[in-house]
């Protein structure tokens, strides 16, 4: 690995820790105006100091993020597609060098394996990473699941592994039981959950503390942070259980404690 590709990969796991909280607020890329970040700028503000990493659209970031915060970018780079159609059917959106402008950290794009456009997302990811090792710009894999996918460790072994084998310098991917099956599947690649739906706060940290407990380098989480009714709360609570090895209980008296 490159000195450029390893100085940005830790700017986002952190050295301290060797583990990272990302938080996602790139869902309008498909999603449209998705609750919560129908003002984006207002919303993502008081999270960002808690943050280690921002993963957004580059429209998104040209209009609600100043240029002067401080935050590692991970560039959404792929899209194309919404809700309303087939999910799978994304090509890239972004190119490399609009990236390089941005000055992202990584960029990412998802991969839908066994999707009905398969072939072409694991092609964009494998454009990406060429893109990406030319530049010294990790890409973040992210194993979307279509809405008939088993979200199991045997899928998401599969969907992870397949994104390591094509060059991912970090995969994101999804919680399930026997979750060090998918962390084994990637050797050496960091491992990072998404959050998923919403759900209630103490669920997504049982989550979290599985995750991190199995395995996993952190989170890239959205909703369970930015939907929840104390965002700045939620992600502290997160952050604790990640980079402080917290309990749950601990992690949600943080949560619940900031609430007052
Ligand atoms: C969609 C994404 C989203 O950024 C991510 O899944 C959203 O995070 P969360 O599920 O925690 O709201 O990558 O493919």
């Amino acid at each position: 690995m490159n000195w450029g590709m390893k100085n940005r990969i830790s700017r986002i796991i952190k050295p301290g820790t060797g583990r990272c909280v990302m938080l996602a607020v790139d869902h309008g890329y498909f999603q449209g105006p998705t609750t919560g970040l129908a003002n984006l700028g207002k919303t993502v503000a008081p999270l960002l100091p808690y943050a280690d990493a921002l993963m957004i659209t580059r429209g998104a970031i040209r209009n609600w993020i100043d240029p002067a915060a401080e935050i590692p970018i991970i560039l959404r780079v792929s899209g194309g597609q919404s809700i309303l159609k087939e999910l799978s059917n994304e090509i890239i959106t972004t190119n490399i060098e609009d990236a390089i402008r941005i000055n992202a950290s990584a960029i990412t794009c998802s991969v839908y394996v066994g999707g009905e456009y398969e072939r072409e997302t694991i092609d964009n990811l494998s454009k990406l990473v060429d893109e990406g090792e030319k530049y010294g710009i990790p890409v973040l894999a992210v194993t979307a699941v279509g809405k008939e996918m088993a979200r199991d460790a045997r899928y998401l072994g599969l969907a992870s592994r397949i994104c390591v084998e094509i060059g991912a310098h970090m995969v994101k991917t999804y919680y399930t039981e026997d979750f060090e099956q998918v962390v084994e599947a990637c050797g050496k690649v960091p491992v990072v959950i998404a959050g998923g739906k919403k759900l209630p706060e103490i669920e997504a940290l049982h989550m979290t503390y599985h995750a991190i407990s199995d395995g996993a380098t952190g989170v890239d989480m959205g909703r369970n942070i930015f939907q929840s009714d104390n965002p700045v709360g939620m992600i502290q609570a997160v952050r604790a259980i990640v980079h402080e090895g917290k309990s749950v209980d601990e992690a949600y008296g943080i949560y619940q404690r900031s609430k007052r």
